[in-house]
């Protein structure tokens, strides 16, 4: 059991790893295919208007409770105040909640790379994708690996565990990605795809789809289950916050934006639709590689891209209820990691089966996948982002000036923490409920 907090062994260290988190299944998976069904460029300039101007503040705003409290979440919160505990402590539980969803994905991941390796031939992807999420045994199986890979590098430590699966995973995974953009650059009517990503359609433009950007943005950042507030307990305290969070991101909107280079020429090259949804990386890119010389490489590269986006990501979803159980009951990581193990198999079992044989349970007219989905990324999220907004701005009084130099960026982040962020969270919140 490790007694003392760990702390990042570098700056790199914390960086790579923050990026590991932000850089997932919502930049190569999410991200193309609701960009897909909100239009294309103009969907892509208002999420990037929105990622530059006000997700920098609550990212700053959890990084910053994490370094200054030195707790994990539900220890952060309640030394503010033993009151908002509970509050704390929806952050470890949406972190259950998500893993229990995004885990399923990693495990079709893992079924897709051994397609890839086998090399096995298929008439219909569309059928080829819905029997396999309708199977009552591979993707639970899958999903159980995933979920265990995970935990394992959680369990190992943050310098052996997390840091050590950024270092080999982030740079294999930036490899990849440069490589099959250079790929799909080079096919046919690739302009049609940039062109599509590129030239904005205003009449496309519509508060739905703004709102859309913002849950994305938010998601693809990590903010708002804690996985930051952990990350940021772990930075000492000569180390400043600013930089780093421009570092995360700018690394996190480029690899969006890459991932959607990849996957939009490809899309038009081949006359495909970019707005099929969550099947767009499962359905239409390997019928796509069906259909190029070596596709089964490409495809192979592709889906270990994901893998390593998705690993880095579920790593840091798993890491906030690790510390959490850690510090709070006193248990080593292993313990605490076997018991995240029970729990979020508990959930994402049922969840993986909601697309076959346990299809008819509904919650509030959703399958258990999509309401997990729907639960965490739609009110959970904000809500808790909303939180720690109006706790840091309003009961704190945090000033921007105590880590940023810049007076109109310092300016701009206490307006932004105590009202704007704040109106945008709850305009998502209501929205997610309606
Ligand atoms: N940012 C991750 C992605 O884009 O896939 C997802 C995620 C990770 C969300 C960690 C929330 C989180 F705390």
């Amino acid at each position: 059991m490790e007694n003392k907090r760990p702390v990042w062994t570098s700056k790199y260290a914390f960086i790579i790893t923050a990026i590991g988190s932000a850089v997932g299944l919502g930049n190569i998976w999410r991200f193309p295919y609701i960009m897909g069904q909100n239009g294309g460029a103009i969907f892509l300039a208002v999420y990037l208007l929105l990622i530059l101007t006000i997700c920098f503040i609550p990212l700053i705003n959890e990084l910053y409770i994490g370094k200054l409290t030195k707790k994990e979440c539900v220890g952060a919160y309640e030394s503010i105040n033993p009151k908002l505990k509970y509050i704390g402590m929806l952050n470890p539980i949406t972190g259950i909640l998500i893993s229990a969803f995004y885990f399923i994905v990693g495990g079709w991941i893992i079924y897709y790379i051994c397609q890839s390796l086998i090399h096995s031939q298929i008439k219909d992807y569309g059928e080829y994708f819905s029997a396999l999420i309708q199977n009552p045994v591979y993707p639970s199986l899958l999903t159980l690996l995933f979920v265990f890979i995970c935990v394992f590098f959680a369990a190992r430590g943050v310098k052996k565990g997390i840091e050590a699966a950024n270092k080999i995973f982030m740079p294999l995974f930036a490899v990849i990605l440069i490589f099959l953009v250079i790929i799909s650059l080079n096919l046919p009517n690739a302009n049609l795809g940039l062109e599509y990503m590129f030239k904005p359609d205003f009449s496309k433009l519509n508060s739905h789809m703004v709102l859309a950007a913002l849950g994305q943005a938010f998601f693809t950042l990590s903010i708002g289950m804690g996985a930051l507030l952990t990350y940021g307990s772990y930075i000492s305290e000569d180390k400043s916050l600013v930089k780093s969070v421009y570092t995360i991101i700018l690394s996190d909107t480029t690899f969006a934006l890459l991932a959607g280079i990849m996957i939009f020429p490809a899309v038009f090259s081949f006359n495909m639709q970019p707005n099929s949804g969550a099947g767009l990386v499962f359905v239409t890119l390997p019928k796509i590689f069906s259909q190029i010389p070596y596709g089964n490489y490409i495809s192979l590269a592709f889906f270990v891209l994901l893998f390593c986006a998705a690993v880095t990501s579920g790593i840091s979803i798993v890491e906030g209820p690790c510390a959490s159980l850690t510090e709070r009951f006193k248990i080593s990581r292993i313990k605490a990691c076997t018991i995240l193990f029970l729990i979020i198999s508990a959930l994402a079992i049922p969840a993986t089966l909601s697309f076959g044989i346990l299809s008819s349970i509904k919650i509030f007219d959703k399958s258990i996948f999509d309401f997990l989905d729907y639960l965490t990324s739609n009110l959970m999220l904000p809500l808790n982002t909303l939180f720690l907004c109006l706790i840091s701005g309003w009961y704190l009084k945090i000033k921007g000036q105590n880590f940023i130099k810049n007076k109109f960026l310092s300016f701009f982040f206490n307006i932004g923490l105590k009202y704007i962020v704040p109106a945008a969270l709850i305009s998502l919140i209501i929205v997610g409920l309606n």
